[in-house]
């Protein structure tokens, strides 16, 4: 057992923002990468640390303390994500009271906790963070375990280190009482009696104004005991991070609460087994949770009507600076990919063609125009071996060429490796650097390509977790196209 200060000191060497965000940084995400023309002073692959999203893709290359804002735009026949950011957002209690907010928690309290939880499944509500796992089925079996342990911790993950997502970003910023309630709900149907809200380094004014929420809350009798008269306590603590995109993952994170090196963990036991200080642990996602007061206002039947298959309600997709509207556009699962793209979105603003989409988060893969018809979905995606992913949607141009895309994804995967396993640890950079040959033309033709199809494969069939197995799904999706076998970037 190490000493607590060897802990501390092994904690904190893992983080590159251990003192937050550095004013005028400027950011290396993806987003920015494939819009490093619209502004090329603010791009730099040389800056240390790298910062890899600021959260403010719609408006990319972007640079930290910019201040401008998304569109918001609802296109489904109800919004229950977007509804408070679209009528200007809710800072204070009252205005959150005055859109429709905490109706939900009291229906709740004076309901019961096995009503909620019903709700919740029969919606179809599933995870936003990224693996898309039924909400109810989740929340259930972490009841259960909370019954038998007596104790039981809900943690919201505001960690959205996916580049080209900025979603939770502007829910805590902008509607940070719709995922205190979301939680609180969580927590009078689980039994868990204390919450976490895990904040990114990237994100103070998300920081900032939930801080001011939870005071608020607090003060108002709708946090700490006997919430609104009735017998739930429940109380939340928030938790900065540091600058790491592998604490998004839930075992890295809960780590990270605790003050651990954040390495992930495999599985089983499950978080909600055995999670935070070895308790019962749920881990959802902020989009996930402000999902919640709305199915519980509107009913269970309300948000299953919208969607296509088992794909059920809305989901916020971040649409970045390239699209001639930018933001965040909720729409109903079931859009198609073209729909989101050429109407929502406006094609791209500069009237060029798109040539591909990094759908759903920085690993996902790429899809290319013959695959537009796909309906926005969970399994029509993995279909195409694409994913929902967080719903970033980057879109590129003729400028970006595929094989320096596939080395700006494997220097993201290389400077983001928590690792713990080898194939990730050694395999990124090594993919790293046969790309950047590829690149310039450094390299004969056959050579890097044939070792870059081993590495993706053993990446993808090795890896403890998405982050390394992402890696080889996204350079696998490209290793099919033809330019990707060019010899050099034209
Ligand atoms: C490398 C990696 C990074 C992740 N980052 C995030 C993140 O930033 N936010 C998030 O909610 N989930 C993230 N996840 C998924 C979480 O592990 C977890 O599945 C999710 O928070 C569960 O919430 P949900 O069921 O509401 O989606 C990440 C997973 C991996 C493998
Ligand atoms: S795949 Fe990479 S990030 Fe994930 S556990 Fe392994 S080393 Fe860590």
């Amino acid at each position: 057992m190490p000493d607590p200060e060897s802990r501390r000191a092994a904690s904190e060497s893992f983080y590159t923002l251990r003192t937050g965000l550095l004013p005028g940084a400027v950011c290396r995400g993806t987003a920015c990468f494939v819009a490093r023309h619209l502004r090329p002073s603010l791009w730099s692959d040389e800056q240390a640390p790298g910062v890899h999203c600021l959260g403010r893709c719609y408006d990319a290359p972007s640079r930290s303390g910019d201040t401008t804002r998304p569109g918001i735009r609802i296109h489904a026949h109800h919004g229950p994500v977007l509804e408070r950011l679209a009528a200007g957002g809710a800072h204070s209690l009252a205005e959150y009271q005055s859109l429709g907010g905490y109706r939900a928690l009291r229906m709740a309290i004076v309901g019961s906790p096995a009503a909620v939880l019903s709700s919740i499944d029969a919606s179809g509500l599933r995870g936003r963070g990224g693996a898309g796992f039924p909400t109810g089925h989740k929340w259930k079996s972490f009841a259960e375990a909370v019954r038998s342990a007596g104790v039981g911790h809900i943690v919201a993950n505001g960690d959205e280190g996916d580049p080209g997502a900025f979603v939770d970003r502007f829910l805590m910023e902008d509607d940070p009482f719709g995922v205190i309630e979301g939680l609180t709900l969580a927590a009078l149907a689980t039994g868990a009696r204390q919450g976490h809200l895990y904040v990114r380094a990237e994100y103070p004014g998300a920081a900032r104004n939930l801080t001011s929420a939870l005071e608020e809350a607090r003060a108002s009798g709708l946090l700490g005991p006997r919430i609104l008269g009735s017998t739930l306590d429940f109380d939340i603590q928030l938790t900065h991070g540091h600058g790491s995109y592998v604490c998004g993952e839930e075992t890295a994170l809960l780590r990270s609460l605790e003050h651990r090196r954040p390495e992930v963990q495999t599985r089983p036991p499950h978080p909600t087994q055995q999670g935070f200080l070895g308790r019962p642990t749920l881990v959802n996602n902020v989009e996930t949770l402000a999902n919640v007061p709305w199915i519980i206002r509107h009913g269970a039947p309300a948000f299953h009507a919208l969607g296509v298959g088992s794909s059920r309600g809305t989901k916020v997709l971040s649409m970045t600076s390239l699209f001639r509207n930018p933001g965040l556009h909720e729409v109903e699962f079931g859009t198609s990919l073209r729909k989101i793209v050429e109407h929502h979105g406006g094609g791209l603003a500069d009237g060029s063609a798109v040539e591909g989409l990094l759908l759903g988060g920085p690993l996902s893969g790429v899809v290319f125009p013959k695959d537009f018809d796909t309906p926005l979905g969970f399994e029509e995606l993995s279909r195409i071996s694409a994913g929902v992913g967080h719903g970033g949607v980057i879109a590129f141009d003729a400028r970006t060429c595929l094989t320096e895309l596939a080395r700006e994804v494997s220097r993201f995967a290389t400077e983001e490796s928590c690792g713990k396993c080898t194939p990730c640890r050694l395999g990124a950079p090594r993919l790293e650097r046969l790309q950047a040959q590829s690149a310039t033309g450094t390299a004969s033709e056959a050579q890097p390509t044939d070792e870059i199809e081993a590495l993706s494969d053993a990446l993808i069939q090795t890896s403890l977790c998405g982050l390394g197995r992402g890696l080889g799904q996204f350079t696998q999706s490209l290793l099919n196209r033809k330019p990707h076998r060019r010899p050099a970037c034209q």
